[in-house]
C-alpha cells in the first residue's frame, strides 16, 4: 500500500523511520541493558515500511538498519578480533529475516491489491448485472406491450373480417331477393292483366245470375278461386313492394300495442310476450295495415320457433339514430324506430338465416307455412324505407330487428281530399277509356256500360288524346292504363290536362310500375286504380273520381 506517493518521499520517510528506531534501541539498552537482541527495534519498522511504504523502502529500510546495528554493534574497525564472527553471523541472519519480511509484505500486498481488484470488478459487474436486468426488464416490458397491440391488431383485424363477410353475406342476399323481387314482380304483373278481366267479368255475369241456381254457385266458386289467386298475387306484390301502399303518419306505438293484443289471444297460452317500450318519438310515414303485418310476422315466427313449448317473446322498442357509416340495405343516415323481437327457441343455421328473406322458403311442413311471411316483412320494411336484419344460432334463439325512417311533421306536405259523401255507383256521364290490353278494354267496357256509362274505348294514347281533342267537352272522366307503347298513361294525363284542367283522370296501375298516391296527385290525377280491381271497386272509383271537386 503505497501510502506516500513520491518515491523518493518513501524512502526519507523510511529512513527516518529507521533512525527513530535506532534511537529507540539505543534508549532501551540504557534501561534493560545490553544482552537483548541488538534487532529488536528494527524488525518492527522494517515490517512496518514493508508493508506500508512498498517492498523498495522496505529493502532500504533493512539496509540501512543492518549498517547502523553493524556501526553501532561492532566493535571500531581493526578492534575486531579473530574470532568475533558471531556479529556478522547476526546481521546475516537480520538482513535474510528483513528480506522474508518484506517479501512477506510484498505478497501480501500483491494478495491484497489482487483482492481488491477483485472485489471492484465483481461490483462492476454487479452494476452491469443490475442494469442488464434494467434493460431486460425494460425490453421484456416493451416487447409485451408491442405482442399487446399485436393481439389487439389481430382481434381488430378478426371483427373486421366478420364484418366484411356479413356484409358481404348480405349483400349477396340483398342482391338475391332483389333478383327474386323483379322475378315475382314480373309473375305478378303478368297473373293481374289475366285475373283482371276474368274477375270483373265473373262479377258482372255473377250479377247477371238469379241467385240459388246451379249456374250461380259455379261461377261462385270460380269467383272465390279468382279472388284467392288475387290474395296471393298480392302477397307476391307486398315482396316485391309494388303493392298499393297507403302511407299516412302513424304511431308506432299504437300498432304495436294492437298487434301485442291480438298476438295474446291468438298465440298460444304458453307464449308470453314481453314489451319493452323506450321512445321519445314514435310515428313513422307507414301503412298501419302493413305495419301490423311486420309485427304480427315477426311473431308469428318467433312462437312457431318454440314448438308447442313454453317460452318468451321479447320485444323491444327504440329510437336510434344511423350513421352515414352504418346505413346499410339503402338505408338513409337519420333517426329511425329500432323494433327487436327476441326468441329463444330453436334458433336457426347459417345456411337458413342467408335464406330466410327469400319467397317461398320455408322449413315448416307443407300446409304449415308457405314461406312468404318474412319476405313480405323484408317487402314492407323496404317500402318504408327501413331495413330488416336478422341474428341467430342453432339451439340458441334469434333477433329480428326492424328500422323503419322516424317520421318528423315538417316532411308533410301531402293534402289528400276525400268526397264528402259516398259516391253513387251509378251514372250516366262519357267516359273515355284507353288501355293497350283487347281483353280488359273490352271487359272494362262492358262493366262500366252495365252501370249506365257511355264508354269510348281506345288501345292507342296518341288516338285517345286526338279524339279529346276534338271533343273536349264530351268527355266527363278519362280512365287510362300507365303503361302502354307509344304514350303512358302520365303524358296522356299531362296533355289532357293541358287541354281540360278540371277532367276527372283515372289512372289504372300495375304494382310492377308503381307510382304513389302524391305523385299521381301532383300530376293532376284523380284516383289510381290497382289492377286487378273487382267490378264493385271500379264503379266506385269512377264514381268517386265524377264527385270529387277540388
Ligand atoms: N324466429 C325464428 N326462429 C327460427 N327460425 C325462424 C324464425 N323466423 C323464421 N325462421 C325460419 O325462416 C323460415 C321462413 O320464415 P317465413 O316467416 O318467411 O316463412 P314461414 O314461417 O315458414 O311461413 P309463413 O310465415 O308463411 O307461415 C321459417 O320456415 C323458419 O325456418
Ligand atoms: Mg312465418
Amino acid at each position: 500500500m503505497a501510502v506516500v506517493s513520491h518515491w523518493l518521499t518513501r524512502y526519507v520517510v523510511a529512513a527516518i523511520l529507521v533512525m527513530i528506531a535506532f534511537f529507540s534501541r539505543h534508549a532501551l539498552m540504557h534501561i534493560i541493558g545490553g544482552e537483548l537482541t541488538p534487532f529488536i527495534t528494527f524488525f518492527p519498522i522494517v515490517m512496518v515500511v514493508a508493508l506500508v511504504l512498498g517492498l523498495g523502502p522496505g529493502i532500504f529500510a533493512s539496509a540501512i538498519a543492518a549498517m547502523m546495528s553493524a556501526y553501532y554493534i561492532f566493535p571500531p574497525v581493526g578492534q575486531l578480533r579473530y574470532g568475533e564472527t558471531s556479529y556478522i553471523y547476526n546481521i546475516i541472519v537480520f538482513i535474510g529475516m528483513s528480506m522474508l519480511m518484506c517479501l512477506f509484505a510484498w505478497l501480501y500486498e500483491r494478495i491484497r491489491l489482487r483482492v481488491s481488484h477483485l472485489e471492484a470488478e465483481h461490483a462492476a459487474d454487479k452494476v452491469r448485472r443490475e442494469n442488464l436486468e434494467g434493460l431486460v426488464n425494460d425490453r421484456t416490458a416493451e416487447l409485451e406491450e408491442k405482442n399487446r397491440k399485436l393481439v389487439e391488431e389481430i382481434a381488430e383485424r378478426e371483427r373486421t373480417e366478420a364484418e366484411k363477410r356479413k356484409v358481404e353475406a348480405q349483400l349477396a342476399q340483398t342482391q338475391r331477393i332483389e333478383a327474386l323481387d323483379r322475378f315475382a314482380g314480373g309473375i305478378a304483373h303478368d297473373l293481374n292483366n289475366i285475373l283482371y278481366p276474368i274477375i270483373i267479368d265473373l262479377e258482372g255475369l255473377l250479377e247477371d245470375e238469379p241467385k240459388g241456381t246451379a249456374r250461380s254457385d259455379i261461377l261462385d266458386q270460380i269467383l272465390k278461386a279468382a279472388y284467392r289467386q288475387r290474395d296471393l298475387v298480392k302477397k307476391i306484390l307486398s315482396f316485391s313492394r309494388r303493392s298499393e301502399q297507403v302511407l299516412e303518419p302513424v304511431h308506432f306505438r299504437v300498432l304495436l300495442e294492437d298487434a301485442i293484443n291480438f298476438l295474446r289471444s291468438s298465440l298460444p297460452r304458453t307464449i308470453e310476450i314481453q314489451l319493452h317500450i323506450n321512445t321519445q318519438s314514435d310515428v313513422v310515414m307507414g301503412d298501419p295495415v302493413q305495419i301490423q303485418q311486420i309485427i304480427i310476422n315477426l311473431c308469428q315466427n318467433a312462437a312457431d320457433a318454440y314448438a308447442s313449448q313454453k317460452g318468451t317473446i321479447e320485444i323491444r322498442l327504440a329510437n336510434t339514430h344511423i350513421q352515414p357509416l352504418y346505413a346499410y340495405q339503402g338505408m338513409r343516415a337519420g333517426d329511425y324506430l329500432k323494433l327487436t323481437v327476441k326468441d329463444t327457441g330453436t334458433g336457426m343455421k347459417p345456411e337458413v338465416m342467408a335464406r330466410v328473406f327469400e319467397p317461398f322458403f320455408t322449413t315448416k311442413g307443407i300446409g304449415k307455412g308457405t314461406g312468404m311471411g318474412l319476405s313480405i316483412v323484408h317487402g314492407i320494411v323496404k317500402g318504408h324505407g327501413g331495413a330488416v336484419t336478422v341474428e341467430s344460432e342453432e339451439g340458441k334463439g334469434s333477433l329480428f330487428t326492424v328500422y323503419l325512417p322516424v317520421w318528423h311533421e315538417s316532411e308533410y306536405q301531402r293534402q289528400v281530399y276525400h268526397g264528402e259523401s259516398a259516391p253513387q255507383v251509378k251514372g250516366s256521364e262519357k267516359i273515355l277509356l284507353v288501355d293497350d290490353e283487347e281483353f280488359i278494354i273490352s271487359s272494362l267496357k262492358r262493366t262500366l256500360a252495365s252501370s249506365g256509362y257511355r264508354v269510348v274505348a281506345l288501345t292507342d294514347g296518341h288516338e285517345a288524346l286526338k279524339e279529346f281533342r276534338d271533343h273536349p267537352d264530351e268527355f266527363d272522366l278519362v280512365i287510362a292504363d300507365l303503361t302502354m307503347p307509344g304514350m303512358t298513361g302520365i303524358e296522356l294525363a299531362r296533355k289532357i290536362l293541358e287541354i281540360r284542367s278540371d277532367i276527372p283522370f283515372i289512372l289504372s296501375t300495375g304494382y310492377n310500375n308503381i307510382i304513389s298516391r302524391q305523385e299521381a296527385e301532383s300530376f293532376g290525377i284523380r284516383e289510381l286504380l290497382l289492377k286487378p280491381t273487382g267490378a264493385q271497386e271500379l264503379r266506385n272509383a269512377v264514381r268517386s273520381a265524377l264527385e270529387t271537386r277540388y
